[in-house]
């Protein structure tokens, strides 16, 4: 192998990160398994959460923790500080998405969509402050993500989940910075991992008064689209640069996007334009 700019850079990286613990939620797969790799290969102890639990021995280790479940979080979280002594990085990436349209999506399924999205993500940090606040510091990594900032039809309420993190995370920060504890919310475009596969949809009750379901053509079109642009889109091992970068940078943005250029332009076309131009040049890439 050459050993490039890259490569030296691993190195230095390696000799300053050595013993530094990170937990990551949703590391079984996609981007909580890239990080999980890049941190591993940089020299942290990393502990990766998931359901499945699946670890890279001796690489990194995993740990079977459900985030939707109050004592599987306290339990995971406590083996942690109990067997390394110290959580320096918590990075909460489990998550999943939910499609169907608003009028059809009983409160229960956009309870569940909230319950792992956002309340899992409480849960985990709730749990992870109180020993990064005794050490004197730390870093959260939440993954957020571009429908954390632009609202996606026909996922709504996976877009409410990620907008509940990025004011969650945003007061999160202030509330924290006196322990040296920082925050970062980081917002991937669309990225090529199992969270195509892993969607759930909606299943639609028809009302009596209706012969037909009157989103089929919609939901099927907005989410086909979307689903084509996920598995066309940048590699889980995109973010987990990012992730490397704000959990080794001297001061770590609040917020930094990552992926696909157009899709991240997206997020300043939304600050800058008035809403109605920028809904009529949105319309078309989120297939509505
Ligand atoms: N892929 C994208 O286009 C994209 C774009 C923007 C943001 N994101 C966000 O990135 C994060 C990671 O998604 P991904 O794309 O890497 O998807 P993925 O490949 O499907 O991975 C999701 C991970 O979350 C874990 N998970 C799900 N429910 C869980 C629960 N209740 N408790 C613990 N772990 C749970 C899964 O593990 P188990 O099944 O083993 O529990 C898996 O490790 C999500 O928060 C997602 O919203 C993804």
């Amino acid at each position: 192998m050459v050993a490039g700019p890259r490569m030296a850079h691993s190195r230095v990286m390696v000799a300053t990160t050595s013993g530094r613990v990170a937990l990551i939620t949703g590391a079984s797969a996609g981007i909580g398994l890239a990080t999980a790799e890049r941190l591993a290969a940089l020299g942290w102890t990393v502990v990766g959460a998931s359901r499945r639990g699946t670890g890279h021995p001796p690489a990194w280790t995993g740990l079977v923790m459900d985030v939707d479940d109050d004592g599987s979080v306290e339990r995971g979280v406590a083996s942690v500080v109990t067997e390394h002594g110290r959580i320096d990085a918590l990075v909460a990436c489990a998550g999943w998405g939910l499609a169907g349209a608003v009028e059809q999506t009983p409160v229960s399924d956009a309870k569940a969509q909230l319950e792992t999205n956002f309340f899992g993500v409480a849960r985990a940090v709730r749990a992870a402050l109180p020993p990064m606040r005794r050490q004197g510091g730390g870093r959260v990594v939440l993954v957020s993500s571009l429908a954390g900032v632009i609202g996606i039809p026909f996922q709504a309420y996976y877009s409410a989940s990620k907008f509940a993190m990025e004011g969650y995370g945003e007061a999160l920060a202030y509330e924290v910075a006196n322990f040296g504890i920082h925050v970062t919310l980081v917002q991937p475009g669309n990225i090529r991992t199992e969270f195509t596969k892993s969607r759930r949809d909606v299943e639609v009750v028809l009302a009596e008064e209706d012969s037909s379901d009157p989103y089929a053509e919609s939901v099927e079109k907005a989410v086909g689209i979307m689903e084509r642009d996920e598995q066309g889109g940048a590699a889980p091992e995109t973010v987990a640069a990012t992730i490397e970068k704000v959990l080794h940078a001297r001061r770590p943005p609040r917020r930094v996007s990552v992926g696909k250029l157009d899709e991240r332009a997206g997020t300043f076309a939304k600050r800058l334009l008035p809403y109605r131009v920028f809904e009529r040049a949105a319309r078309s890439s989120l297939g509505v």
